[in-house]
């Protein structure tokens, strides 16, 4: 059996929540590999709309095995928070929700640095989340972190010394905070975390696959936010591409499968950096109404613009999509004409690939405009019904994306989704 790969191709929040939901059913487990609860993943079905941060969005279908992954950050509070909101909505997770002791551990100093940081940096701030990614991921890899595991053995002594070290740092920075009810929380959410199965989950997993069982990635944030590949230093702090998912959960690459890669019909972004097709103008503000595009975390206006090909090209090479997923197609629903970015100009010169120096450089869009479709499709249920202009645009895309797009969503609800290439 083969482990299939679900994650976003732009900047996060492309519906991967959604998507896996949708899936879910044809696959035995599924697991999150990395991020954190940075992650807003919003899945809507029977009337209710639920946000994930770090609970895998496999939950709600049966009793599928979920599993977060170690290479996953985990913020004990916020967890707590999450799995007893799923509690009370009917949903109990206590059996089917399995986290790995590898996972690392956000601490209540680490969002207090988090916002450190960012302060300090005044205007060059990456508008992170808030949520302790970076100072965590920071403590991993330089082999200071707490992990899932320590709770389970003289994790007093360990936390006190992370706090001490933070401490300093934030004393450095002459930060001023407060603790006290941060901590709380989390002390609480640490004693919560015990009653889960608490795994070696890189056994689990290859285990569950020597078994015959199917598994489903689920990727957070999106391939332009990877720390390596993404728009750097204007990115999340962990490897958010397909190769993230070996890594993050200790499987081998020759165990990768499909790679489904995720991109909305048009682009958003969150937070500081580069975004070549950002619209200032009405038609921005019109996607942004239309696709309610506000953050599920941090409640923050997403900036909007066209569907940018060079940098989904760029994705699916560095992930080797095999499938494309197109979300939100709803919202150019009423567009007279639409466009698509195919090249940037920078300093007079064009080009076809992401460059290096996006960052120095004002980069202009070189775009392809079609016809918009002008036809309210989020009630339809087959391919055979979209518009001409609609299957203009996607052949458009499957052509210079070389790729075939194999789901189409057109609303919020796990039923408002269509899948092409059926026979
Ligand atoms: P994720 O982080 O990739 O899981 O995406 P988010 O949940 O942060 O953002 C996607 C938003 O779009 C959520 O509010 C979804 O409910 C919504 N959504 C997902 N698919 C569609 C779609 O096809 N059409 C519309 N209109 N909304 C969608
Ligand atoms: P999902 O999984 C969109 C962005 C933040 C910021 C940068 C770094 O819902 O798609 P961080 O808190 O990770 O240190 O912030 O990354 N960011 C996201 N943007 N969707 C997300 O997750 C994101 N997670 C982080 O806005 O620009
Ligand atoms: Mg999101």
């Amino acid at each position: 059996m083969k482990v299939d790969v679900l994650l976003g191709l732009q900047w996060g929040d492309e519906g991967k929540g959604k998507v896996v939901d949708v899936l879910t059913p044809n696959y035995d487990v599924v697991v999150r590999f990395q991020g954190g609860p940075n992650a807003g993943h919003t899945l809507e079905f029977e009337g209710q709309k639920y946000v994930l941060r770090s609970i895998p969005s496999g939950i709600f279908q049966g009793d599928k095995l979920n599993v977060i992954g170690n290479g996953v950050v985990l913020d004990p509070a916020l967890f707590k928070a999450e799995a007893e909101a799923l509690e009370a909505s009917g949903h109990p997770l206590k059996e089917r929700l399995h986290i790995s002791k590898k996972a690392h551990l956000i601490l209540p100093t680490h969002r207090i640095l988090d916002a450190a940081y960012e302060a300090a940096k005044g205007k060059s701030k990456v508008g992170t989340t808030g949520k302790g990614i970076g100072p965590t991921y920071t403590d991993k890899v330089s082999r200071n972190g707490l992990r899932v595991g320590d709770i389970l053995c003289n994790f007093e002594d360990k936390y006190l010394a992370a706090k001490a070290r933070h401490e300093t740092i934030l004393k450095s920075l002459n930060y001023k905070y407060d603790i006290t009810e941060l901590e709380k929380n989390w002390m609480e959410g640490i004693e919560y975390l015990k009653q889960f199965h608490l795994v070696d989950s890189e056994h689990e997993i290859n285990n569950l696959l020597k078994a015959g069982k199917s598994i489903l990635c689920e990727g957070a944030q999106g391939t332009m936010l990877d720390v390596d590949f993404g728009s750097y230093p204007f990115v999340t702090s962990s490897n958010t591409i397909c190769a993230g998912a070996c890594t993050g959960l200790g499987i081998a690459p020759n165990k990768i499968g499909e790679v489904y890669g995720i991109m909305k019909a048009y682009c958003t972004r969150v937070g500081a950096g580069p975004f070549p097709t950002e619209l200032f103008d009405e038609t921005g503000k019109k996607i942004r109404d239309l696709g309610h595009e506000y953050g599920a975390v941090t409640g923050r206006e997403r900036r909007c613009g066209w569907i940018d090909l060079v940098a989904l090209k760029y994705a699916i090479m560095i992930n080797g999509v095999t499938q494309l997923i197109m979300m939100k197609s709803d919202v150019l629903d009423d567009f007279d004409t639409i466009k698509a970015c195919v090249g940037y100009k920078i300093d007079g010169k064009e080009i076809d690939y992401f460059p290096y120096d996006i960052m120095e450089n004002e980069v202009e869009p070189i775009y392809v405009e079609m016809p918009g479709w002008k036809t309210d499709m989020t009630r339809f249920t087959s391919e055979n019904e979209f518009p001409e202009e609609f299957n203009a645009y996607i052949d458009f895309l499957e052509t210079e994306l070389e790729t075939p797009i194999k789901i189409i969503s057109i609303g919020p609800d796990r039923e408002q989704t269509i899948v092409r290439y059926t026979e």
